[in-house]
Order: C-alpha cells, then sequence, then structure tokens
C-alpha cells in the first residue's frame, strides 16, 4: 500500500506559540506512526517578531507562495511587545487567512469530560457548541483611512465590508453542517444597531434559510447572545456570526469550557483551492512564554481537527479522547487546569495515550 505523505507547514510563531506547536507536532507524529498508512513531512518557517526585528517584515515577500503548495499550514500563536500588533497580526496570521481566503472559521466551545467549568447548574452536555465566524471580510475587511494624523481635526474611519457572496457563503456553510448533524442553527449580528451590515447579514441568514426548510434556526442580538451563552449555554448548536463577533464570542466560549488553554480553532478553505490553517485560538501568551506552563491541549485539538479536514476522522476522534482522558485522569496538567505538569509532559501524556 502507498503511504500518504502529507506536508505540513508548521509556523510556531511567537511566545508560547513554537511551545505548544512542538507537542500538536509530537502527537501527529505519533498518530501516523501507529496508523501506518499516512505520514506528516513538516517544514518550519521561521516567521513571526523575531524574525520582524531582524528583517523589517513578519514574513519574506513571497512568504504566502512558499505555503501555497502544502496540504495544511500549523500556527502556534503570533505577536510580542516590541511590535506593534497591527503589524505582527496584519502581516502574518491574516495575511495567510484572507489571501487563502479561509474564509471559514470553525471553533467548537465544547465542554469535553474533565475539563473545568465555571458556570453553576450547567450539565456538561449543554455546552456543546460549534461556532462558524466569518474569516475574510466584515470587521476585518481592512479597509478605512487615518486622515489629519496628530491634528486638532484628526478623524479615523473604520469600515466594515459585508459583500453578498462573502456572506452567503459563510452562511450556507453553517446551514449545510447544521443540516448534516442534525443540530440547530444560531444566527448572531447586530441589526438594531449596525443598520447597513447586520440587516444585510440578517437578510442574508434569511434567504439562505429557504434552501434549508429542515433547519430549526434561532437569531439573538450579540449582546443578548453573550449573555444568553453564560446563563443557558444549551440554546446554541451551530452558530454563524461575523469577524469580530465570532472573534469575542469564541474567547468566552473559552472561558465556559476549559479556558484558552483548550480552544481550537480551524481556518478553512473549503474549497480546497489553498491550504487551509489550524491554529490554538488563544496568544502568544508573553506573561507566560518561555517558562514551560503553556497548555498545548488547544494545538493538540487543533491538530485534530487537521486530521479531521485531512480525511482521518477516526484520528481526528481519538486524540480528543486522549485529551478527555488526560483531563479525566488529572495528574498530568498544566498550571492554568491547576496541574503542575510542564507543557512537554502533557504532549507526551497524549501522545502515550494513543
Ligand atoms: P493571550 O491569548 O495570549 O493570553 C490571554 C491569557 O490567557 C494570558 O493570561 C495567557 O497566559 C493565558 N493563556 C493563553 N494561552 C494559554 C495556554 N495555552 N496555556 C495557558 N495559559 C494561556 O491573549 P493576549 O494577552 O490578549 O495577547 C497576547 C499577544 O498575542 C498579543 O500580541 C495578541 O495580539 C496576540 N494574539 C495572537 C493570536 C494568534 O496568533 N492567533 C490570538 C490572540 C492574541
Ligand atoms: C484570534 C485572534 C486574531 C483575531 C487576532 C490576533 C488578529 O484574536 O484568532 O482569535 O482576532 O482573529
Ligand atoms: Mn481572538
Amino acid at each position: 500500500m502507498m503511504q500518504k505523505i502529507y506536508r505540513i507547514a508548521a509556523i510556531p510563531g511567537d511566545g508560547i506559540g513554537p511551545e505548544v506547536v512542538t507537542e500538536g507536532i509530537k502527537v501527529l507524529e505519533r498518530a501516523a506512526a501507529l496508523d501506518g498508512g499516512f505520514s506528516f513531512q513538516f517544514t518550519h518557517f521561521p516567521w513571526g517578531c523575531e524574525y520582524y526585528l531582524k528583517n523589517g517584515r513578519m514574513m519574506p515577500p513571497d512568504g504566502i507562495d512558499q505555503l501555497r503548495g502544502f496540504d495544511a499550514i500549523l500556527l502556534g500563536a503570533v505577536g510580542a511587545p516590541g511590535v506593534p500588533d497591527h503589524i505582527s497580526l496584519w502581516d502574518l496570521l491574516l495575511t495567510i487567512r484572507k489571501q487563502f481566503d479561509q474564509y471559514v472559521n470553525l471553533r467548537p466551545v465544547k465542554l469535553l469530560r474533565g475539563a473545568p467549568c465555571p458556570l453553576k447548574d450547567v450539565a456538561r452536555e449543554d455546552i456543546d457548541m460549534i461556532f462558524v465566524r466569518e474569516n475574510s471580510e466584515g470587521e476585518y475587511a481592512g479597509s478605512g483611512s487615518w486622515l489629519y494624523p496628530g491634528q486638532p481635526n484628526e478623524v479615523v474611519i473604520q469600515n466594515g465590508v459585508f459583500s453578498r457572496h462573502g456572506c452567503e457563503r459563510v452562511i450556507r456553510y453553517a446551514y449545510e453542517l447544521a443540516r448534516a448533524e442534525g443540530k440547530t442553527l444560531t444566527s448572531i449580528s447586530k441589526g438594531n444597531a449596525l443598520n447597513y451590515s447586520m440587516v444585510f447579514w440578517d437578510q442574508i441568514f434569511r434567504e439562505v434559510g429557504g434552501d434549508y426548510p429542515d433547519v430549526e434556526t434561532h437569531t439573538y442580538l450579540v449582546d443578548a447572545a453573550s449573555m444568553f451563552m453564560i446563563r443557558d449555554p444549551k440554546r446554541f448548536q451551530v452558530v454563524v456570526t461575523s469577524n469580530l463577533f465570532g472573534d469575542i464570542l469564541t474567547d468566552l466560549g473559552a472561558a465556559i469550557s476549559g479556558g484558552l488553554g483548550l480552544a481550537a480553532g480551524a481556518n478553512l478553505n473549503p474549497e480546497r483551492r489553498f491550504p487551509s490553517m489550524f491554529e490554538p485560538i488563544h496568544g502568544s501568551a508573553p506573561d507566560i512564554a518561555g517558562q514551560g506552563r503553556a497548555n498545548p491541549l488547544a494545538t493538540v485539538w487543533a491538530a485534530s481537527q487537521m486530521l479531521d479536514f485531512l480525511g482521518h476522522p477516526d484520528w481526528a476522534a481519538r486524540l480528543l479522547s486522549a485529551i478527555e482522558t488526560v483531563l479525566t485522569d488529572g495528574r498530568v496538567l498544566t498550571p492554568d487546569l491547576g496541574g503542575t505538569a510542564t507543557t512537554a509532559e502533557v504532549g507526551d501524556a497524549v501522545a502515550a495515550l494513543l
């Protein structure tokens, strides 16, 4: 039998990024070795803030072309004190998301067995959502201007860009997912205040819904949705929302499902014209970087999403179940989960459980 070789671009990035990516790779290599039918070939790209301080840019001018031929990208985190965040993120992470048209950001908010939850009176199965975050435009379109800087008449404009094409495709993806999984679909928007963009979003949600009469839908304004995520999280199953709302609500989702150390995301180009990118949703955590304290489980979960996308749902499930065993066992956990284990020890524990 021919062994399938997956070529993966690893971009560890800054802060705790390299620490958690090392563990993600460890677990992926272990899965491949046990399976025997596929293997991984990782190519490391040293792009990030250190690279920026040496070279004056976050990645080389042909960086996107260097990544184009890979089967997937595994990213750690980007951002470091000393480089303005809007430069480090726009010139690397957001460039990749946009250039590779990764318009779906799939972020599970699911309370795994053994994961801590700060909410009272909530059953584990009540927190089981999947966010479909628009990932290519909206509030993150990067459109605007800065006029008369430093002068009394200074004006800053940041435009939201909501195209019919951009809204329809992500909303349709969410309807398809809800239908496939037999789940409800909830759209979160803010049409009462954002009287162009979100009125349009709501309209498209209804229009596309015409093709999915079998999918039960709900709609919430984002302020009420944040309240209900805390007060009554079981209302939400598949959720579709805009770029910025999805960013904020998934950190909130992380807080109710074990913390940022457990929250993963997949940046998908569903048509597979370009590589998709898998990453923990947390940042570079400069406050704990370099100490071996970072929780690598979010990255392992992102690796699980990668295996699923590459066509190995069985291995994806085994990674998740290994995470759950580490959590329920409780002996090898990083400090964010109340343990004393190092990042590498947690990665070793997951790999051993496979
Ligand atoms: P952050 O997610 O880096 O950290 C928030 C808090 O969560 C910190 O206290 C941190 O120690 C903790 N934390 C995060 N990940 C953890 C893990 N795996 N294990 C244990 N604790 C963890 O957010 P921030 O502090 O707002 O941002 C820091 C930098 O990261 C900034 O430069 C920001 O722009 C960048 N950022 C990057 C990404 C990305 O690359 N995807 C995402 C978010 C923020
Ligand atoms: C995330 C991050 C990014 C985002 C930042 C770093 C640009 O917060 O992936 O959640 O807002 O998308
Ligand atoms: Mn975020």
